[in-house]
């Protein structure tokens, strides 16, 4: 039996004010939760939908650092924009507040408080780097130095992104602080850790038993992946100078980590929203006396974000023991755009304050591709022809047409008037039919977070319409039949006022448009389905064209601003002057290098790394294991045949449980990206490079 609920509490991850909204943020995240949202509120629901800026963590520091400037001008700037970009782009959040307000620094200091007072949290010492200069302990980020694994000089503090090796900043050989560029020291330090450990048995419990039939396969799959794995304590505080405060004397210095207080953001934003509009916020989160009367709690994220809403948030949420846990968390994967994935830094993105203003009043048809593409089960790509060819042919041709057809004609013949239907043939009765039954659907589909099904019904209604009209003819008809065309106009009309009560959750501007011009009262889906939305003698308001076709110069000018970004950066890296010679070596040292051509006769994934492939390679000497990091650039099966320069006297080293014997030679630029390094021609593998 579907479980019924007396009210909703609905999230919608807090973006980071570290940059502005791209189109991968609004199909992950928003576009989600802003339908599902109107669809509650329209089928009467009592529901809270928050969202805001989360401002805290590394992400604003380094942003900060970056543009030379300090993190409160970072979130200022960008918890602005990023606001005024949602609210143009017409979403229905309730309230969308920012982690840097009072309110939620008090309420993630309470948290942190319950949690300490019931002895929830394990106090750990540890050494952690420090730079004397900038007084200050370094965040994992802040710390570079060479990998022990593969030699990388530029390797991060808890991860070398060359051979994929997650490191602790302490295996890092000659660490250097990337604030003073000195070598930090390291002290002692006391952290609070959250037992992830301790709640295991609860978390499979309640997630993988309780929800197995609720989650999505992609967020299901996550989360067993990371319990099978094995759950460890993770510390809830850092030495940061920018964040919460850990509340507690001891503590000085020290803050909340960004994990901790951010989703405890979608609380204060709640307890906000209470203030401004009398209403009571705890019973949007606190469990009830009776559990009957509890919220549905549901997080709208992407999917880097599983393990916080599945795994940390919960557990911080059941050991405080007041609070509703999460009903779903319906995340999706991730967006790509004409073939390549988002990327800030390289400036390959469809921003979306820029949309809005090159692009003026299309909102609807963005929320509409967007919709259409949702990477819901698996990661999905935008293009701008696809952008194009949507709107053209679907919400141009197919749902424009049709109400412009139906709203012109009934001014034409009947001066906008709605006219009694007469005789109904046996085609009438089934569109009719029909209709009454899709609302139903697309809810059902809505139910389920199949937002591209429910809006693939939505555009069957229009369909429907479009082909009743097409096969009835009334402008032929009228010459000889009025009576007829006023029962097929009639029909039109309430497939259209239908199309308008169905469009709100997907389409709201053009919804909004729709109420206006057929002059129909706003209402609910309960009302979705009828076929008398229209009385008859009912007067219809002034026609106004729904979409206009997107032109070629249009998608020209966005796509050339792609390939001028790429161009940009191609330029931008030309300009980095390459890195300075290493050293002098003496010949012999050259000498001592044994580099040979080889062949690659397999080549497969490490499991569980993103970089890695295991390489078999005949090396005309022996045939061995190579493991190297260069899967985010080869597919494995493309690269098996190919002829590879390999280091054969290489010392071998273990990789992530394989022992790797030689390193292929590889050229790099500044962006990172790889190609092999071998002769011209095919040689017989094992012969000498020198
Ligand atoms: N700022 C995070 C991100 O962009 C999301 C935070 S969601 C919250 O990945 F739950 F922590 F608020
Ligand atoms: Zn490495």
């Amino acid at each position: 039996m579907k479980k019924t609920f007396k009210r909703y509490t609905l999230t919608s991850a807090l973006p980071y004010a570290n940059g502005p909204l791209h189109i991968g943020h609004l199909a992950g995240a928003y576009i989600p939760g802003d339908i599902f949202a109107r669809f509650l509120r329209l089928n009467k629901q009592e529901v809270v939908y928050v969202c805001g800026s989360d401002e805290h963590g590394a992400a604003i520091t380094i942003k900060a650092k970056k543009e030379n400037t300090t993190p409160q001008a970072i979130i200022d700037q960008y918890h602005a924009q990023i606001k005024k970009s949602f609210a143009d782009f017409g979403m229905s959040f309730d309230i969308y507040h920012r982690t840097s307000e009072k309110i939620h620094h008090e309420l993630s200091q309470e948290f942190f408080l319950n949690l300490y007072e019931k002895g929830e949290f394990i106090e750990k010492y540890s050494e952690q780097y420090y730079d004397e200069d900038f007084h200050q302990f370094l965040a994992d980020r802040y710390i570079i130095g060479t990998c022990p694994n593969c030699g990388n000089e530029g390797a991060y503090g808890d991860q070398c992104e060359k051979c994929g090796a997650s490191l602790s900043p302490t295996d890092l050989i000659n660490p250097v602080s990337t604030l003073s560029g000195k070598a930090p020291v390291l002290r002692n330090t006391k952290h609070w850790y959250l037992p992830l450990d301790k709640y295991q048995p609860w978390l499979e419990q309640w997630l993988l038993e309780g929800k197995k039939d609720l989650l999505k396969p992609n967020v299901f799959g996550q989360c067993s992946s990371w319990l099978k794995q094995g759950l460890q304590a993770r510390s809830m505080t850092r030495d940061l100078d920018w964040g919460v405060d850990v509340p507690l004397q001891e503590a000085t210095g020290k803050k909340l980590y960004v994990w901790l207080d951010a989703p405890i953001g979608y609380i204060s934003a709640t307890k906000q929203w209470a203030l401004d509009t009398g209403n009571d916020w705890e019973k949007y989160w606190k469990k009830q006396p009776d559990a009957a009367d509890d919220t549905c709690l549901i997080h709208f994220i992407g999917k880097d974000n599983i393990v916080f809403h599945c795994i940390t948030f919960p557990s911080i949420l059941h050991a405080h023991g007041e609070y509703v846990l999460p009903e779903n968390i319906p995340a999706n994967e991730f967006l790509n755009l004409e073939g390549d994935k988002l990327s800030t830094s390289r400036n390959h993105a469809v921003w979306l304050h820029e949309y809005l203003e090159e692009l003026p009043g299309k909102q609807d048809e963005l929320r509409y591709v967007l919709t259409s593409i949702l990477p819901e089960t698996s990661d999905s790509e935008f293009t701008w022809k696809d952008f194009q060819a949507r709107i053209n042919n679907e919400l141009v041709a197919i749902f424009g047409n049709f109400i412009n057809r139906v709203a012109v004609l009934s001014h034409k013949y009947f001066d906008g008037k709605v006219q009694a239907p007469s005789h109904l043939t046996v085609t009438d009765k089934f569109v009719l039919e029909e209709l009454s039954r899709y609302p139903e659907r697309i809810a059902s589909s809505l139910e389920q977070y199949r937002f591209r099904e429910a809006l693939a019904q939505f555009m069957n209604v229009a369909r429907l319409g479009n082909k009743y009209l097409a096969d009835e003819e009334p402008w032929k008809v009228i010459k000889t039949d009025e009576a007829r065309v006023k029962t097929v106009l009639n029909i039109g009309l309430q497939i259209a006022a239908n199309l308008t009560v169905l469009a709100q959750p997907f389409l709201p501007f053009t919804a909004e448009k729709l109420f206006t011009m057929l002059n129909l009262e706003r209402s609910g889906w309960d009302n979705a389905g009828r076929p008398d939305l229209l009385p008859e003698g009912h007067q219809l308001g002034a026609v106004q064209l729904l979409f206009e076709k997107i032109t070629d110069e249009q998608i020209d000018y966005q796509l050339d601003k792609l390939s001028l970004a790429k161009t940009k950066n191609a330029q931008a890296a030309s300009k980095t002057p390459a890195s300075p010679a290493k050293a002098s070596i003496s010949f012999d040292d050259f000498a001592a290098m044994d580099i040979r051509t080889g062949i690659i006769l397999a080549a497969e994934k490490v499991a569980k790394t993103k970089k890695l492939l295991k390489l078999t390679i005949d090396t005309g000497i022996d045939q061995r294991t190579v493991v190297s990091g260069i899967a985010e650039y080869f597919e494995p099966e493309t690269i098996v045949g190919r002829q590879v320069s390999i280091l054969v006297n290489l010392e071998p080293r273990n990789i992530k449980g394989i022992e790797s014997k030689g390193m292929i030679l590889m050229a790099e630029d500044a962006d990172g990206r790889l190609d092999f390094v071998t002769p011209q021609s095919k040689f017989k593998p094992g012969s000498t490079i020198r």
